[in-house]
């Protein structure tokens, strides 16, 4: 059967992120995070030399600028390099884009002369544990009791690295 708007699938491209994608990052960023960052920590952040970004958006939506997918924001500097934070639209979960968006994140920073890629991680977020260990990063070492949630519950910072070959 033909394709209509209606039964379309969403197509998505993940571009590098610039300081025009930084309003809606960071309203994503809100969403996902207990703790939200405004637009201007997101400006600051990308204009530092050793830090990039790249976003997801669907091209295939009716609207001319479809609404932010998915970022991800990470540096390298002296052959280190760190993913700062990565969100997706929740409704879009499951779907690749987390995979899609840390590849670009990877490649980037290989090609900036990264040599290892290290990135934190609370060790009761599944969704994150999952993604990394499918993209082969390890556990370097762990922070006991490093975040408290809402209610007060502590949990583990897990610090994951990962060779960029
Ligand atoms: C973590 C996050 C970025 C993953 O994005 P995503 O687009 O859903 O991930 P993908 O669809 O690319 O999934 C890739 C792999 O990750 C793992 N994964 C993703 N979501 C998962 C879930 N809910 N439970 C278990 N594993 C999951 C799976 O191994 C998956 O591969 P599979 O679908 O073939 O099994 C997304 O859940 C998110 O934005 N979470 C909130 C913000 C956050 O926690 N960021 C990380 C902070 S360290």
């Amino acid at each position: 059967m033909r394709d209509t708007i209606f039964t379309r699938t969403p197509e998505f491209e993940v571009v590098a992120m610039t300081t025009e994608d930084c309003r809606e990052a960071s309203a994503l960023h809100g969403q996902r995070f207990a703790r939200g960052w405004n637009d201007g920590e997101f400006v600051s952040l990308l204009l530092q030399p050793s830090t990039f970004g790249f976003v997801a958006r669907q091209t295939n939506a009716l609207l001319f600028k479809p609404q932010l997918a998915g970022f991800v924001i990470a540096s390298e500097a002296a052959g280190e390099a760190e993913i700062l934070t990565i969100s997706v639209q929740e409704k879009l979960g499951r779907a690749g884009l987390g995979w899609r968006l840390m590849q670009a994140a990877m490649r980037e920073a290989r090609s900036r002369g990264g040599q290892s890629m290290f990135l934190e991680v609370d060790d009761g977020n599944l969704a994150a544990l999952g993604l990394y260990r499918k993209l082969g990063f390890e556990e370097a070492a762990r922070r006991p009791a490093y975040y408290t949630d809402a209610e007060g519950r502590r949990s583990a910072a897990l610090v994951m690295k990962r060779v960029l070959g």
